[in-house]
């Protein structure tokens, strides 16, 4: 592979230890204690203390730190040593300092700031260490959902996001002006998916999605990436059993990459480290026994709230379960029944421990374009924008399944977040559109 590594970078200072390196970056903080100055510096990848010592450090760079304010932006260059109570195990002997911009007073102290106006210091905020190290997770996720599909096979299929119809139900559906039509954000990429299971056996599909939700929850976003894997021949136990698969992935490479940022977000790594595939596998109709002895039970035909999702999530000994087999009047049109009992629909969802809630929602596939259509005329949906889909009933049809994974919702997770806004840089929800 052929690399790139234009400078030195804090968090490869093991590599460099006993040198001299120069930091390209920020200043965190700053302190003083007389002839002792230090200055925190952060340059994206982490945090390193500067010792300026008074005849050490070169005099005007060592008077030339008093001008230093939080945010300013310098170049630091320096000796490195090992200090073990340092977050990264070293810190730095400066010896010289330029400086390139005088910051402003900034807006972000470390001192507590309202919700609302670090939303609306978004573009700032995601500098703080807390939703800095989130970001990083949230990459790492990322990175080991591609990880996960690309070394089992699938082929990355990429769905539109300007859609003529609706995938999920057309209540949540964000519509804008296309020429003389009328287009959609898409909700799912799910519809595309299986098409790409039909031509290349097992895809993903992985791209930003849209609900015009109005729900204003600490689960919800308008605007939020999704994974979707299809696989053809899947069935609903297969299903189930690729996704406990790929959690268990993405968990182990967070635990086992992200160590340092989860410190910093304060994480119960002990949940974590306990999450172990096989989940249990619950029906819809044995959910309601749970939920009804939690004291939080439902009429049968109901969806689950979030007091419903979080009394499962506790249920299991901190393990996310699976609930299937769902009435079909709470399911989208394309699920298949179950046949051994039409009352519900081949659908599985999974709920994450601790009040997460559904980080999944998937199932198996309705595979008769017969029994589809009926499913399109009883969700009032227009035939004739479904021609391409009832197609893949028509030339071979096999049975087929996917799912959906929530990124943000599994950053939360992950994370220990009160809040989805935290996991994604820019959150779009009902009342947030800026910066
Ligand atoms: O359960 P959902 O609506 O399923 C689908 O869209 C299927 N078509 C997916 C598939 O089978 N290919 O959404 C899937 C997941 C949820 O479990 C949740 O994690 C996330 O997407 N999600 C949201 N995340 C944040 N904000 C919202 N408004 C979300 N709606 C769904
Ligand atoms: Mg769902």
């Amino acid at each position: 592979m052929s690399t790139y590594n234009p400078r030195f970078y804090i968090e490869d200072a093991a590599k460099h230890d006993g040198q001299t390196v120069t930091i390209h970056g920020w200043v965190y903080n700053k302190r003083s204690s007389g002839k002792i100055k230090f200055l925190q510096l952060r340059d994206g990848t982490g945090l390193m203390q500067g010792v300026l010592v008074k005849g050490e450090c070169e005099d005007t760079s060592f008077e030339e730190a008093d001008k230093l304010t939080q945010e300013s932006s310098v170049i630091v260059t320096g000796k490195l040593r090992k200090e073990p109570r340092s977050p990264g195990g070293y810190e730095m002997g400066v010896l010289n300092i330029k400086i390139q911009s005088i910051a402003e007073p900034y807006p972000i102290s470390p001192k507590e700031h309202g919700v609302e106006f670090l939303m609306e210091n978004r573009h700032l905020w995601v500098r703080s260490s807390k939703q800095h190290a989130a970001l990083r997770v949230r990459w790492e996720i990322i990175r080991s959902i591609r990880e996960f599909f690309d070394s089992n096979g699938f082929v990355l299929f990429d769905a539109p996001i300007l859609t003529p119809s609706a995938c999920e139900g057309t209540s949540t559906l964000f519509s804008t002006p296309y020429f003389d039509e009328k287009a959609y954000l898409t909700q799912s990429g799910q519809l595309y998916g299986e098409v790409g299971a039909m031509a290349f056996g097992k895809i993903y599909v992985f791209g930003p999605t849209f609900r015009a939700e109005k729900s204003k929850t600490r689960k919800h976003l308008t605007e939020f990436w999704m994974v979707e894997p299809e696989v053809a021949w899947n069935d609903l136990n297969d299903n189930m059993q690729l996704a406990e698969a790929f959690i268990q992935h993405i968990v182990q490479r967070v635990l086992e990459k992200r160590g340092a940022e989860l410190k910093v977000l304060e994480r119960d790594l002990s949940k974590l480290e306990k999450i172990r595939a096989p989940f249990p596998r619950i029906r819809y109709d044995e959910a309601l026994k749970v939920l009804e002895k939690a004291g939080v039970g439902v009429p049968f035909g109901e969806d689950f709230g979030a007091p419903q999702e979080s009394a499962l999530g506790e249920a299991f000994d901190g393990m996310p379960v699976f609930i299937h087999r769902f009435p079909h009047e709470i399911k989208a049109f394309y699920f298949k029944r179950d046949p051994e009992d039409a009352r519900f629909a081949l659908g599985c969802d999974l709920i994450a421990p601790d009040g997460y809630g559904e980080i999944i929602g998937g199932g198996q596939r309705e595979e008769s374009a017969a029994v589809l259509k009926e499913r399109i005329a009883e969700h009032k949906l227009p035939e004739k924008d479904y021609q391409w889909y009832l197609d893949l009933r028509r030339f071979g049809s096999v049975p087929h399944s996917g799912f959906g994974l929530g990124v943000e919702r599994t950053v939360a997770w992950l994370c220990g977040l009160d809040h989805v806004r935290e996991t994604i840089p820019f959150p779009r929800m009902i009342n947030t559109i800026k910066p």
